[in-house]
Order: C-alpha cells, then structure tokens, then sequence
C-alpha cells in the first residue's frame, strides 16, 4: 500500500523515522519541522520539507492549501518537561507544553483535517503516560491525556466521513526527546521498531497502537491499583528520585 502522508515533527526521533520509512516504501512524503538543517537532510532522502512552528496557526493553513488530498495525516510533533514541584508549581512550564503538545495540534488539525476525505486516516501520537498519573508529568502527561479524549472524540466524529482516527502510545522510545532523561526507562525501544509497529498498526487501521507490549500491560496494571496503593507505590518512587 502506498499513498501520501504527512507527518509533523518529523526532523527528530519518531516522526523522522517514520517518515524515512514511509519514502522507503513508496509513499509520498511531506515531513514537517522547523529545524533548517534537518528539513535539508530530509530533503535529500526524497522527503518534502515543509517548515512552519505548529504553535502558529497562520504558517500552517498557508502550507495547507498548496497541498493535495492526503491518505495519511500524522500529528507527532511534540516535546516533554517535567514539573520540579519542590520549587512550586511551574505555570509557564506547564502552559509551554500544554501550548506545544495539545493546543498546536488543535491548530494543525484546522489546517490539515480539510484535506482528508473518505477513506484516509487521521493519527495522534500521544503517549503510554497516560495510563498512569507518574510523578513530575503533570504537564506532559495532562497534555496526553487530553490528546486520548480528543482522538476518541474525533473517532466517533469522522466515521461518517469515513475518516479512521488511531491513537499512538508509545512505551519509551530512544529518541533526543529521551536522550535527556536522567531516569531509568523500563523496556525502552530503538525508534526502528517503533515506527514499525506504528506502521503495521495503521496499515491494519488500528483504532489504537501501543507498544512495547510487556510495559504497556505492566502499566495498566498499576492503573488499575487502588488509587491509594499507587500513592504509596508512587510516592517511592518519587522518594527514591526520577521516575519512567
Ligand atoms: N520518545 C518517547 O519515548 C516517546 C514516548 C511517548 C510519546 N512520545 C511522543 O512522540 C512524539 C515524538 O517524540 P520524539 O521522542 O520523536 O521527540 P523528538 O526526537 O524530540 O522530536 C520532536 C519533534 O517534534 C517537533 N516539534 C516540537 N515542537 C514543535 C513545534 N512547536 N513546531 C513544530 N515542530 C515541533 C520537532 O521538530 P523541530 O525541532 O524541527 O521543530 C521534532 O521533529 C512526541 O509527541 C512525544 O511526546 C515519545
């Protein structure tokens, strides 16, 4: 199957690999960032570069109407910080990747919905932190959390259009986002693997993907503890220092 595809935050990590992976097999490729250098670099590997900031608005309907009809939107650019409550809570912190994870995807689903019709598919790379309140990620992980909701809403939305929405989870993932991580990061998975099981997870039109499958089951189980068991669990964690 091949087909047209655009991927945002697709200079780094995961949305860089997917978008190598979709040119390798066949598919016409927009990758979308706003690093120069690395737009080049995808330049050179067959891949259209398009250079906006997904926080504005503006740049990305001006991109969107210069292209065709898609068979594949997906919405991947994002970052992470981690709240150091020990110094209060970090408004602007939390306002930063509130902005850049939930409201800008708010923007680019304005720009870049129109171009989807029947039959093509809608993705939203969230995150498996939503399964489980983990401490330090009350920023990134209400943004997640939020993505969930909106994909889920989306889903029930567009089925009368024909439009399928998949939500993506991924476990940690080696990429410069985790690079930076002072912590231990269980199960933690090349990007190689994880832009394949996103791919195969929207070849057969899942409604969601998540991987890596052991740390998904073990978070969900800890999800399901009694609020009051995870407290305790998860105050030692916070006690012992950094956290997945
Ligand atoms: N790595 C993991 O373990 C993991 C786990 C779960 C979920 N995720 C999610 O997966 C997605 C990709 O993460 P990654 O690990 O691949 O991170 P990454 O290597 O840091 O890549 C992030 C990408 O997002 C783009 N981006 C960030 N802010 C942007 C903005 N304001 N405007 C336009 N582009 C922007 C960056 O492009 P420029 O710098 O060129 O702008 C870059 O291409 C994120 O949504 C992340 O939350 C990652």
């Amino acid at each position: 199957m091949s087909g047209r595809v655009l991927i945002t935050g697709a200079t780094s990590g995961i949305g860089r690999q997917l978008a190598l992976d979709y040119r390798r097999s066949g598919w016409q490729v927009w990758g979308c960032g706003r690093d120069e250098e690395r737009l080049l670099g995808l330049e050179s590997e067959g891949i259209t570069p398009l250079q906006f900031d997904t926080r504005n608005p503006a740049a990305m309907n001006a991109v969107a109407g210069t292209l065709p009809a898609l068979d594949l939107l997906i919405l991947n650019a994002g970052n992470c910080e981690y709240m150091e409550l020990a110094e209060g809570f970090d408004g602007a912190l939390f306002a930063r990747v509130i902005e850049t994870n939930l409201i800008a995807t708010g923007h680019a689903l304005a720009a870049f919905l129109p171009l989807l019709g029947a039959g093509a598919r809608l993705a939203i790379v969230s995150s498996s932190v939503s399964w489980l309140p983990l401490p330090r990620a009350e920023a990134y992980g209400a943004s997640k959390a939020a993505l969930d909701y909106l994909a889920d809403t989306l889903r029930l939305d567009l089925a009368g259009r024909g439009i399928g929405v998949t939500l993506i989870r991924p476990g940690f993932v080696e990429t410069p986002l985790t690079a930076k991580n002072d912590f231990p990061m269980p199960c933690l998975v090349p990007v190689e693997e994880a832009s394949r099981a996103i791919m195969d997870g929207l070849t057969a039109g899942h409604h969601q993907i998540h991987f890596p499958r052991r740390f998904i089951w073990l978070l969900r189980l800890l999800g399901a503890l009694p609020v009051g068991l995870w407290l305790r669990l998860g105050s030692s964690l916070v006690s012992k220092g950094r956290h997945s």
